[in-house]
């Protein structure tokens, strides 16, 4: 695992853009793991002011996001569709039809999991994934637990996550209590894997994954395991880390 102190927020995005820009100049038709939260928004900026300059063409880009809240269509503000269509997808020339963001609204939540897990397979794998992580260590929506889940699945959200998320409703009634995520498995089988984490919220989950044990209380901690994970952190979450 390769750990990046960045400056500030602004250092983070563009380092970590770099590599996206770098995996579709190198690949055109790669698949792109994306992630949604407050996190990426500066890393997405980047992205498209990238396509605005004509440094990176998307035409040929697939993606699949990690996870969606139970309950929310694509056209909910909240959802991470919307989320991924307004802060990226509407702005590049990528074919939407090659993106990927589970289907909250399915009937057939279990379906729908299996299908997702299906569609990441059947594009060949990820070849860079991009992840947050949550104040209390979990990535995409694998809160943490006794065993590390290995597919995409239907989660229960924690009350921290439930309460980290309120900001962004109306009222707590809002706030969606379950969702669908890619598994750790899922994940950990991406070639290439960029974590973002800024603000001093994210210093001890950031040290736990670092130098914590390994275990599905912090699922962070797994990425120790996987041979390609750069985590870029600000000098505030990566505070704990230079003591
Ligand atoms: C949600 C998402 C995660 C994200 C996390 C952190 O839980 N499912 O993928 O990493 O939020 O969000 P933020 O970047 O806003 O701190």
């Amino acid at each position: 695992m390769k750990v990046v102190i960045t400056k500030d927020y602004t250092e983070m995005c563009k380092l970590a853009s770099r590599i996206f820009a770098a995996e579709i100049t190198l690949k055109p038709d790669c698949v792109l793991g994306l992630a949604t939260g407050s996190t990426p928004v500066g890393m997405y900026k980047e992205l498209v002011e990238m396509y605005n300059e004509h440094r990176v063409d998307f035409s040929q880009v697939k993606t699949v996001n990690l996870d969606e809240y139970a309950g929310l269509s694509g056209d909910n503000d909240q959802s991470y569709r919307y989320f991924m269509n307004h802060n990226l997808f509407d702005h590049i020339n990528i074919n939407k039809e090659n993106t990927n963001v589970p289907n909250g609204t399915a009937a057939d939540l279990e379906a729908e999991c299996e299908r997702y897990e299906q569609v990441v397979a059947s594009m060949g794998g990820v070849d860079v994934q991009l992840l947050g992580i949550g104040n209390n260590g979990h990535i995409a929506f694998n809160e943490p637990c006794e065993e590390f889940p290995e597919k995409t699945h239907v989660v229960n959200l924690t009350q921290n996550t439930i309460e980290a998320n309120a900001r962004f409703f109306a009222s707590m009634d809002d706030v969606p209590k379950k969702a669908l995520t890619m598994g750790i498995g899922t994940i950990m089988k991406a070639k290439k894997i960029v974590l973002l984490a800024n603000g001093a919220k994210k210093a001890q989950t950031i040290y736990d994954t670092v130098y914590g044990p390994i275990t599905p209380k912090v699922p962070a901690s797994i990425l120790r395991l996987h041979p390609d994970v750069t985590i870029f952190v600000d000098e505030e979450a990566g505070a704990l880390l230079k003591k």
